[in-house]
């Protein structure tokens, strides 16, 4: 079994591997570039580890839909950022910034393309439901980020709303990630299906946890800018969850503040962040990360394998719950 820093030291190599140094340089570049300003690689991670409950065996199998998972992600973050007018990831100016919106539109389509050349690698046995798999999941991330757009302009939205649109934006590709290298390794039928929940829960948590951070994290680490949440009112965990608890006064200083605009950042962040905090928002997220964390260690042990196997994948989830970044 591997160690998580022999796992990251081979996404890395593969992360270099996987950039194409082609012409036209406006094309492939922000591939380039998302690949070489970091990262955290969760979902080739993610297929690496379940893979890993079976076999040792780490070749172009499985490598490469492991990247095509990585590539399909810095497609969707490319893309997200002309969507929530982003100009910060990683650290770094979003590729939309850098170059402009055409050369982001359409080098994120050439990644979502790539993804599938690189899923083609899967194991000819298995590669029709690997297939299928990423395929429906695909499709899924643009129906997420679609509701998640819908959700700016609605005034209310409830928790089980808020709940299906980052099952769908965020969990599902967690969710494939572990299923994919479980099918690769070739896991029954039962422990696919437990670790997709794993997969699943732990993108809930993980998407409640980046909405904490977008809010209340530390910017230089964080490498996104804080606050762009608030901004777009964006019906985020704690925003979804503010408009459900506030009453009277505060519902009233709520609604005002959401239709305040960019022009009026600062003001909007620090007032929407001090009703987070008035209200117990803050520290209810904290509590619901931890809720989904419990369900993704269940659908964990339910997968039949040895808890001293499974033992790197907790690790894994104990520290995505719990990252600044
Ligand atoms: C950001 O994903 C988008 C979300 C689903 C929250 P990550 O937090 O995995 O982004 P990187 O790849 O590590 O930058
Ligand atoms: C992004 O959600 C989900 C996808 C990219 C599919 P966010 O909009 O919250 O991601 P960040 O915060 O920009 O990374
Ligand atoms: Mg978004
Ligand atoms: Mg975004
Ligand atoms: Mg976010």
């Amino acid at each position: 079994m591997y160690t998580l820093e022999e796992i990251d030291r081979i996404l890395e190599n593969s992360a270099r591997l996987s950039t194409i140094s082609r012409e036209p340089a406006t094309l492939y570049e922000p591939l380039d570039y998302m690949m070489s300003i970091g990262g955290k690689r969760i979902r080739p991670k993610l297929c690496l580890l379940t893979a890993n409950l079976l076999s040792d065996d780490f070749r172009n199998p499985l490598i490469y839909p492991a990247m095509a998972l990585e590539v399909f992600h810095e497609f969707t973050l490319i893309h997200d950022d002309i969507m929530d007018r982003s100009d910060t990831r990683r650290g770094c100016p979003t590729v939309y910034k850098k170059w402009n919106e055409n050369v982001a539109i359409l080098s994120g389509d050439v990644m979502s393309i790539l993804a599938y050349k690189y899923l083609a690698y899967a194991p000819q046995a298995v590669l029709p439901q690997v297939l299928d798999l990423f395929t429906t999941t695909a499709m899924q991330v643009c129906e997420g980020q679609q509701y998640d757009m819908d959700f700016e302009t609605q005034p209310f939205i409830t928790m089980d709303d808020y709940l299906s649109m980052i099952g769908l934006k965020t969990a599902v590709l967690l969710a494939c990630s572990a299923k994919m290298g479980a099918l690769i390794g070739g896991a029954s039928k039962e422990a696919c299906a437990a670790l997709y929940d794993f997969g699943y829960q732990l993108g809930i948590a993980f998407q409640i946890t980046d909405d904490y951070l977008d809010t209340f994290g530390n910017e230089k680490v964080f490498g996104k800018k804080i606050g762009g949440d608030i901004v777009n009112n964006k019906k985020t965990w704690l925003l979804v969850e503010c408009l459900r608890r506030a009453a009277g006064e505060q519902k009233q200083q709520l609604e005002k503040l959401l239709q305040l605009g960019e022009d009026r950042r600062q003001e909007k962040v620090e007032a929407v962040r001090g009703l987070y905090v008035e209200l117990g928002v803050r520290e209810a997220a904290a509590d619901a990360i931890l809720v989904y964390h419990k369900k993704a260690m269940d659908a964990l042990a339910a997968s039949g394998f040895d808890p001293a196997r499974t033992r790197v994948l907790a690790q894994f989830a104990e520290e995505l719950i719990h990252r600044e970044k």
